[in-house]
């Protein structure tokens, strides 16, 4: 039997843990994979250190916890080259999307979201590596929904428990409309960001609630800033604003990881569960990563035409 050297993230954090000793020589071990998806399942993100850094061995980590599926977003051009099911987020040199906000100017930043928030099915989780950072920042980011629901006043779960919320894909860069810093500016937009902002206008909205309950028992606030477009049942002013108050708090109680990459890392988070984010990096370097998408919806969203008020829902 081979024992993982299975660590916490750090002392600070209820979440996240870090495993060594996965190869492709024993990836496929029955006692091995049982260790990587208890992990997962108990601390809902994990690096992986000193792992193969290839394609196969990303897919070999991957299929641990259930198989790829197609990313959600169809003929764009994040559709990696490779094996079906991987994604590349890539920008050459000054081709990136750039925005400035807080008197810098930074690349390839996305805001806290959860992946697919604007499909009605979610996927379980996905593994990333990056291929090429830039040497400084370009670290990931970390939020668990369990962490920021636990850190909610009894008030604030009240509130976010009976809201739930619209996502559209179209809401992203310059569009986003929840969470944004005052002072925040659009620089360039990379063309193949372009192009998906653009086919984006015509998908249907799809509805996801605030929080949920894992069936371990705890609950999880599941908000993605990035792309939320209100309150279902509420449109208008004052929905807008019950839910820029909840990301606001969100954003107060957060307690983010965040990772600098080492070159031989991959990490796998709970889609469920937890927001990611993008740091970004000066505009002046590359980056490439890749991801994997793996399937498993929790089965509590649906498309904004099929959503019902609870009341509703009840009857
Ligand atoms: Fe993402």
């Amino acid at each position: 039997m081979t024992r993982l050297d299975i660590r916490q993230l750090n002392d600070e954090l209820p979440f996240g843990a870090r495993i060594s000793g996965v190869t492709m020589g024993n990836v496929g071990d029955a006692d091995v994979q049982q260790q990587m998806r208890d992990t997962f399942e108990d601390r809902g993100m994990i690096i992986f250190e000193d792992v193969e850094q290839s394609e196969d061995m990303q897919f070999a980590i991957s299929e641990v916890f259930g198989p790829s599926q197609d990313y959600a977003i169809k003929n764009s051009d994040f559709e990696a080259k490779g094996k079906a099911g991987l994604i590349t987020f890539a920008a050459e040199e000054k081709a990136s999307t750039v925005i400035e906000t807080g008197g810098r100017v930074i690349a390839g930043h996305v805001p806290w979201h959860f992946d697919a928030c604007y499909a009605e099915k979610l996927n379980r989780a996905g593994v990333l590596r990056i291929v090429v950072n830039s040497p400084e920042e370009g670290m990931t980011g970390f939020g668990d929904g369990v962490q920021i629901y636990n850190a909610l006043s009894p008030e604030w779960r009240a509130k976010a428990e009976v809201i739930d919320v619209v996502y559209w894909q179209y809401n992203m860069y310059h569009e986003q409309r929840f969470g944004m810093p005052e002072d925040f500016r659009l620089v360039q937009l990379a063309e193949a960001s372009e192009q998906l902002f653009e086919a984006s206008r015509d998908i249907p909205r799809t509805v996801h609630p605030a929080v949920w309950q894992r069936k371990t028992g705890e609950k999880v606030l599941h908000v993605s800033p990035w792309q939320a477009d209100g309150v279902a049942g509420q449109p208008g002013a004052e929905g807008d604003a019950r839910l820029e108050e909840l990301i606001q708090e969100m954003k107060s109680v957060i307690q983010p990881y965040w990772h600098h990459w080492k070159p031989n890392d991959m990490a796998i988070w709970d889609n469920w569960r937890f927001v990611h984010s993008a740091s970004g990096y000066d505009p002046k370097y590359a980056r490439d990563a890749r991801r994997t998408t793996i399937q498993g919806d929790y089965g509590l969203g649906c498309y904004e035409s099929d959503w019902k008020k609870p009341a509703e829902a009840m009857a």
